[in-house]
């Protein structure tokens, strides 16, 4: 059995495609390695989106790519056994079997979802596994269009529920996508709104984080 550490590990996870799993999950990473902190990630996802960026990206060693490993306490202990302090899994909408192994084997899962109420059931099989497994889990809205009615309906509605939504809320930006064909993030592209939101994102992440470790410990 590997080596315990400190490495806490987080999953981009939701019973929905499109949803901008992979988008943050890169985001997040590269925010999180600027700190000079040892960032690894797990693209858990077949489609392959996060281990496609990270090749564009020039296979960076931070955040540094595990390919081939599966979801298992074991093999996210391996991977902190090398010293990383954290580790970002991205997985797939539909393969529920490889989320819940991810959601499983994490320490804290991190939902994106669009802001209609039909996006919003459809990662309610994410929340459950959540439940079942034990696992804190915070919510993000994303590709949000700022002052838009149907934003505070969804965040009142997450919250109605005691559900955990973070802030702030990503906004649409092209640049997220565009920055993705340089295997780079919106906040690396000069897109300020996109870098204060994930920065903050970040922020909010890592207190979320940090309130669950200390109720687990
Ligand atoms: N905040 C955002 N603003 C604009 N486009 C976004 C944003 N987040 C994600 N996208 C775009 O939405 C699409 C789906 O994102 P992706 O990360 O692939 O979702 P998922 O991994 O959940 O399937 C991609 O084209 C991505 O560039
Ligand atoms: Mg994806």
């Amino acid at each position: 059995m590997a080596k315990k550490t400190a490495m806490r590990t987080i999953a981009l996870a939701a019973s929905k495609g499109g949803v901008g799993k992979s988008t943050l999950t890169a985001a997040l990473a590269v925010r999180a390695a600027l700190d000079g902190s040892r960032v690894a990630i797990v693209d858990q996802d077949p489609q392959l989106s996060l281990s496609t960026w990270w090749d564009r990206r020039g296979g960076p060693d931070n955040p540094q790519l595990f390919e081939d490993v599966d979801s298992s306490s074991d093999a996210v202990g391996e991977i902190a056994s090398h010293g990383y302090d954290w580790l970002f899994i991205d997985t797939p909408p539909s393969q529920i079997d490889r989320m819940e192994a991810v959601i499983a084997c994490c320490d804290f899962v991190l939902i994106p979802t669009r802001v209609g109420i039909m996006d919003i059931e459809a990662v309610r099989i994410t929340e459950e596994l959540c439940q079942q497994h034990r696992k804190p889990f915070a919510f993000v809205l994303n590709m949000v269009s700022p002052g838009a009615a149907a934003t505070s309906s969804a965040a009142g509605f997450l919250r109605s529920g005691r559900r955990l939504l973070l802030e702030p809320h990503v906004s649409y930006r092209h640049s997220h996508g565009n920055a993705m064909f340089n295997g780079k993030t919106a906040s690396e592209v000069k897109d300020a709104t996109a870098r204060s939101e994930i920065e903050d994102l970040w922020t909010s992440v890592q207190k979320a984080v940090s309130r669950a470790s200390k109720v687990a410990s």
